[in-house]
This record gives structure tokens, C-alpha cells and sequence, in this order.
């Protein structure tokens, strides 16, 4: 008889949190309590851009409970700040509507609030410039598109092949900011003692906060600490501090009092990050059996004026699919706005939607299957490095994804699916996410009678990252999970990269599974009957691993169907399979709960979400969940993500890949495709309203 030893990593665990989430005894970063704590309220400018002239705060500052009205006429200088948007209350300039220009401190929230209304600012207002445009003046190329990558690549003659291919697209697709909407908004508790500041924060990464806050504040890194154990979602906007971070250490420290600064939702849409909108031209030659001979991509995005983040759109297209003759290139325009950050896969997100509208465009050209045209142009190697790949599995999640949609059986004229009054149509996308990792390091203990011990400034934002480690520790521990207790989420445990960019646990695991393995071989020599503890760090590891000559990215494919409604072009999706290979993965209850939720935050993108800008106040219109739609429980129906067996020992001693973001990569796209199989109308701006649809629709036919 065999034995067969299974492991914790695969194994659908319940998260070890879970019990303390639901009886509210996980304590998130607004509900710590401290003494003499204040409460602040932020000021937002009213004007997009132009200067404060005057704050009249001495009737407010007459209130009971009102301690002090800051702004940069008295708030204390900073240090140094690289991001413009932390320069809290350092200047008179207004940069973006909604920007912090005060703050008022009171003994309760309700008087902060009630307070902060009867504030009198008075501003030199400047004409604003809102609106990102295909021909706008102020468009530049960067040097460096997010997080590093060139603006521009180019291979072979794009121009020449695309006057020469026998079929070509040419065609631009629009996104409109997004914005970022976690369960909890963000939140501060800021608290000075004598040799340096405390935070309760909630963030995507604590060694982020605590260093930028040490810089600005001129403090040794040593003496900012950040815990913050459970966050409530993030999404990219807690990657890195917000302003309302400075402002409420800023406050803490003018009054001498802790201080606690909640960010409303409201506010979230001016000071927490978003996507930047971006217009995509995507231009593709392929001869007539749909080979790719040109592949152009061009991007255009916006930042601030303070700041400059250059979303990497046009990132994906140099990866995914073969052809000679390739370009892509990134503009971005400065205007007076928030500066965008990351939301959920940037660049990858926006890209994809580009590149998967243009390949289904270009199937119907080519009168191919749309699977079969992904398949004909999938690359050998890395079409921009040459390359291997670790592992490339795209075209065994297409047929696995056409099996199970029966996907064979679609008729694919559009516009002939029709029950009643709804049209129907079926459409299908390719998603990737790149597999990387960051240098992390951790702490393994192992005391006698209680058992192991992990701790690693690592961030659990809701993805379920302490049970995946708790997973990975135990195996390199070869223990029962039971007897593994992983700590986070404190800035005082190792240092280790934020939650981002889908390489928390890559990047955690692997400092991890380093830790536990010199610990088990400290107990072999040393006995467990004594205390041990040991550190280790992944830098040369991961270096090392990152000079490799390999491609490494998980890929996927969306599967959508679509109704639409004949008479409102209202859009349904009832249908959602998404199959991903992504290595191994850790948790497959953790695991599915980020593809769904990526699929469905896609399905959000495709026909919701939309920030409305107001051009006349340069600011959104829409600044809470009811004028901000996401995606509520019937625009969600049969929803499914299931993935293949892969194994990849190239990215990280776990062999998984990130998948927090690819989820929703290619959702958005697959919704449109299959909108444009169910009514023949092809939607190349986003969101998918019943307005644009509508007028064109079959008339009078019901
Ligand atoms: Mo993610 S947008 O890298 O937090």
C-alpha cells in the first residue's frame, strides 16, 4: 500500500481570519480606540484649479469642540515628499477640484463634519483644462510608462506591413475613469509618542507607508510604525499613501492629540486614486487565413499636473500575440486633475479591452473563429524579448473554455440569437497578467509546546493572503496548518513588498518557504526541545531569477454571454466562464473568490462603471456608489472560473503565479464582443449603455 502525503498548498482551507471577521473582532484601522483622540475632517478645494487666498475659519474655531482649522497658512512643514499629491497643505496652489486644502479638529466626527461645512475659503480661481483628448496640445511620450516599462517599443516595419496586409483594423476603443471603490473607504489613526508616530492605517503595503511617512516628517524609518492587520479592499488605491496618511499624521502632530481622519466615499474620488481614461488606437494587418504581419498600439492617458503616472496600456500588446512588424506607444497629457493610480491590473485592464475588441474584429474580417484566430498567432517565444515562456497555456484555456461554453455550436453571424425580446450573442476574450515577484523578507520561529510562528510585514486586503501563507509555511514546515500562526500586517515584522501587481504572495511565499526551510534545518541539527528563530531575505533569489532569459505570465480566457434588450438596449450577462493557467494554486477557495471578483469587477467596466466628468467644475459628477454604478447581485448570474493543472518552478519555489488582477483582464472586451454577436452593433467606448445601443437596434419586430 501506498502513502500519499497532501500537502496544504491546494488544499481548500477556510480562511484563519474568517471567524474573527464575522464576529467583528478583526478590527480594521478606524475602529482602534485611543484617548484624547481627535477627529479630523478634511477641506476640499471647490475650484479645479487657482490658488487659496483666504481661509476664514474664527467662527468655526468658536464651536465647542473645535480645536483648530489647518491649512498652509499654519500646518507644519514637510520634509521631503517625492509625490506631488503629498504635499499636503504645503503651498497656496490648487491642482484638482476636490484637492485637501484644510482640515478641521474636533472632539467628535459629527462636529468635525458640521464644522468643516462652515468654513469660508476664498480662491483665485484659473481656467481649468479637464478633458483628455485624441489631439489634445499637451500630449507628450514619457520616458517610462508604469511601473517602468519603455513608453515605446518597435520591431520591423509596422507601416510598411500594414500598407501591405491583406486584412486590416483600424480602429479606437475608450475607456472612461474608473474609480477605485474597496468595501472600506480609507482610514488613519495617527498617534505620536515620544519617540515617534504610530499609524493604524488601512493600506495595500505598511514598509510604503511607514517609509514615505518618515521621509516627510524627517523621522528615522524606525520610528514610524503602521499596523494594520485586516483591510477591507484597496484594489490598487491603498498601494501606495494617500494625502489624507500626511494630513492626519500632519494633525496629530500640530494638535499633540491622536488623531483619526476617515476618507468618506465621497471624497474617495478625488484623493484615493483611479484609472485614467485612455483612447487606444489599435491598428492590425493579417493575411487572409489571419496570420498578424502588423500590430500597432497606441495609447493615450492622463496624469496630473502634480505627478506624473502614465498608465502602461499598450504593455500587453508587446506579449501577446506573434507578427513580425510591431509598435506600441504611450502618450500621456498633464491636466488639472487627480493624478490616476493603480486600479486592478492597470495598464493590463484598459489594454486588453483594446487588443481583444481588435482581435474579434478581426476574426469577423478574416471569417475565422475567434479561437482560432488567437491560436493560429499565438507565439512561440516572447514576441518583444525572444524569450521563452515558463509556461504559456492560453491556447489550453481557449479549448478548454470552448468545451465547456459550447462554444462550437455558435452560430457566428451576429444578430440572429434572438428569445423574445432578447437579442443573444456569445463572445470570448484572452486575459494575461504577468507572473513577477519582489524581494520580501520574513521571520520563522518555532517555540516548544506552541508551535510555529511566521511574521512578515505582508498585507492581507481581502484576497486571503494570511491563509495562503499559513498554506505555504506549513508545507515548508512539512506540519499540519494548525500548528502555523502567520503574522502580518505590522511594519515592525520583516520588511516585505506591498500587496500589488499580483505578487503579494509570489513575493511573500518565497521569503516564506526560505524562512521555514532554514528553520526546519536549525531543528534537525538542534532539536525542538529549545526555542529557535530565523530570519531570511529573497534578494539574491529573486535578482537571480529575474535575470533569467523566460517569459513568465498567467494567461486566461473570458467567455461571455450577452442578452440585449430589442426595446431599452439594456444589457444583460447571464453567462460568465473564465479559465485560467496560472501555476499552482495555493488555495482554490481563496483562489476563486479573486477570479470571480475580477470577472465580475470586468463585467462592472463593460457596462457600468463610468466617473462623468463635469467639465464646466472640472471634477466627476458621480461621487458615490449610487451615481457610481458597480455591478449589484441580479447584473451577476451564472458566474464561473475554473483553471488548469500547471505547474511553473520557474516563478517562485510555490510555482504559482499571481491572480489577484488577471480576473478581470479580457472580461470587458468579451462582454463587447458578445454584445456585438447578439445585436451586430460593436461598442468601442466603455461603459456599454443602453444609449448607445439602442438607436441602433432592430426596430418594431417584437
Ligand atoms: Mo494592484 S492595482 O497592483 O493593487
Amino acid at each position: 500500500m501506498s502513502v500519499t502525503v497532501v500537502g496544504a498548498i491546494g488544499a481548500a482551507i477556510d480562511r484563519v481570519e474568517g471567524r474573527a471577521k464575522v464576529t467583528g473582532e478583526a478590527k480594521y484601522a478606524y475602529e482602534y480606540r485611543r484617548d484624547e483622540v481627535a477627529y479630523a475632517a478634511i477641506l476640499q478645494s471647490t475650484v479645479a484649479k487657482g490658488a487659496v487666498r483666504a481661509v476664514d475659519a474664527a467662527s468655526v474655531l468658536e464651536l465647542p469642540g473645535v480645536h483648530a482649522v489647518l491649512w498652509h497658512g499654519n500646518a507644519p512643514r514637510l520634509h521631503e515628499v517625492s509625490d506631488g499629491e503629498l504635499e499636503v497643505l504645503q503651498s497656496d496652489r490648487v491642482s484638482y477640484r476636490g484637492q485637501i486644502v484644510g482640515a478641521v479638529l474636533a472632539d467628535s466626527y459629527e462636529t468635525a463634519r458640521q464644522a468643516e461645512r462652515l468654513v469660508r475659503i476664498e480662491y483665485a480661481q484659473e481656467p481649468h483644462d479637464v478633458l483628455l483628448h485624441a489631439d489634445h496640445p499637451k500630449l507628450y511620450t514619457p520616458e517610462k510608462v508604469n511601473p517602468n516599462y519603455p513608453a515605446v517599443t518597435s520591431d520591423g516595419d509596422f507601416d510598411a506591413a500594414f500598407a501591405a496586409a491583406e486584412v486590416k483594423i483600424d480602429c479606437t476603443y475608450e475607456t472612461p475613469s474608473e474609480h477605485n471603490n474597496p468595501m472600506e473607504p480609507h482610514a488613519t489613526l495617527a498617534v505620536w509618542e515620544e519617540n515617534g508616530v504610530t499609524l493604524y492605517d488601512s493600506n495595500q503595503g505598511v514598509v510604503n507607508v511607514k517609509n514615505t511617512v518618515a521621509r516627510a516628517f524627517g523621522l528615522e524609518p524606525d520610528q514610524v510604525r503602521v499596523i494594520s492587520p485586516h483591510v477591507g479592499g484597496g484594489f490598487g488605491s491603498k498601494g501606495t499613501p494617500r494625502p489624507h496618511v500626511i494630513l492626519a499624521v500632519m494633525a496629530a502632530q500640530a494638535l499633540g492629540r491622536p488623531v483619526k481622519l476617515a476618507v468618506t466615499r465621497q471624497q474617495m474620488f478625488a484623493l484615493t486614486g483611479y484609472r485614467t481614461p485612455t483612447i487606444q488606437r489599435m491598428r492590425l494587418g493579417a493575411d487572409r487565413e489571419g496570420r498578424l504581419t502588423a500590430i500597432c498600439h497606441d495609447a493615450i492617458v492622463q496624469t496630473s499636473t502634480i505627478r506624473e503616472f502614465a498608465e502602461q496600456a499598450a504593455q500587453p500588446t508587446r506579449m501577446m500575440y506573434s507578427g513580425p512588424n510591431r509598435r506600441t506607444t504611450h502618450q500621456v497629457a498633464r491636466l488639472d486633475v487627480p493624478t490616476p493610480s493603480w486600479m486592478r491590473a492597470p495598464g493590463e485592464t484598459p489594454g486588453m479591452y483594446a487588443v481583444e475588441s481588435a482581435m474579434d474584429e478581426l476574426a469577423i474580417a478574416c471569417g475565422i473563429d475567434p479561437i482560432e484566430l488567437r491560436v493560429r498567432n499565438d507565439p512561440e517565444v516572447d514576441p518583444e524579448t525572444g524569450h521563452r515562456f515558463s509556461s504559456r497555456n492560453l491556447v489550453a484555456c481557449l479549448r478548454e473554455g470552448a468545451e465547456r461554453f459550447e462554444w462550437n455550436a455558435r452560430d457566428p453571424r451576429p444578430g440572429v440569437g434572438r428569445v423574445g425580446r432578447w437579442l443573444i450573442g456569445t463572445g470570448l476574450a484572452a486575459s494575461t497578467y504577468p507572473a513577477r515577484r519582489q524581494p520580501s523578507s520574513a521571520h520563522a520561529s518555532y517555540e516548544p509546546g506552541s508551535g510555529y510562528t511566521i511574521q512578515i510585514a505582508a498585507a492581507d486586503i481581502g484576497t486571503g493572503a494570511r491563509t495562503a501563507l499559513t498554506q505555504i509555511a506549513a508545507d515548508a514546515l512539512e506540519v499540519p496548518v494548525e500548528e502555523v500562526e502567520v503574522q502580518i500586517g505590522d511594519s515592525s515584522f520583516p520588511e516585505a513588498f506591498l500587496a500589488g501587481g499580483s505578487m503579494g504572495n509570489a513575493s511573500w511565499g518565497s521569503a516564506v518557504v526560505k524562512a521555514c526551510r532554514e528553520l526546519r534545518a536549525r531543528m534537525a541539527e538542534e532539536g525542538s526541545e529549545v526555542p529557535l528563530w530565523v530570519e531570511a531575505d529573497t534578494k539574491d533569489e529573486v535578482a537571480a531569477a529575474s535575470a533569467e532569459p523566460l517569459a513568465k505570465h498567467g494567461f486566461g480566457a473570458q467567455f461571455i454571454e450577452a442578452r440585449v434588450d430589442v426595446d431599452t438596449g439594456e444589457v444583460h450577462v447571464p453567462r460568465a466562464l473564465g479559465v485560467f493557467a496560472v501555476g499552482r494554486v495555493i488555495n482554490p477557495k481563496t483562489a476563486r473568490s479573486q477570479f470571480i471578483g475580477g470577472m465580475t469587477m470586468g463585467i462592472g467596466m463593460a457596462l457600468h462603471e463610468e466617473s462623468v466628468l463635469d467639465l464646466e467644475f472640472g471634477d466627476y459628477l458621480n461621487h458615490d456608489l449610487a451615481g457610481y454604478h458597480v455591478p449589484a447581485n441580479p447584473d451577476i448570474e451564472q458566474l464561473e472560473a475554473i483553471w488548469l493543472e500547471e505547474d511553473d518552478p520557474h516563478v517562485n519555489p510555490m510555482g504559482a503565479k499571481g491572480i489577484g488582477e488577471i480576473g478581470i483582464v479580457g472580461t470587458a472586451a468579451a462582454v463587447a464582443n458578445a454584445v456585438h454577436h447578439a445585436t451586430g452593433v460593436r461598442v468601442r467606448d466603455l461603459p456599454i449603455r443602453p444609449d448607445k445601443l439602442i438607436g441602433a437596434l432592430p426596430r418594431g419586430n417584437r
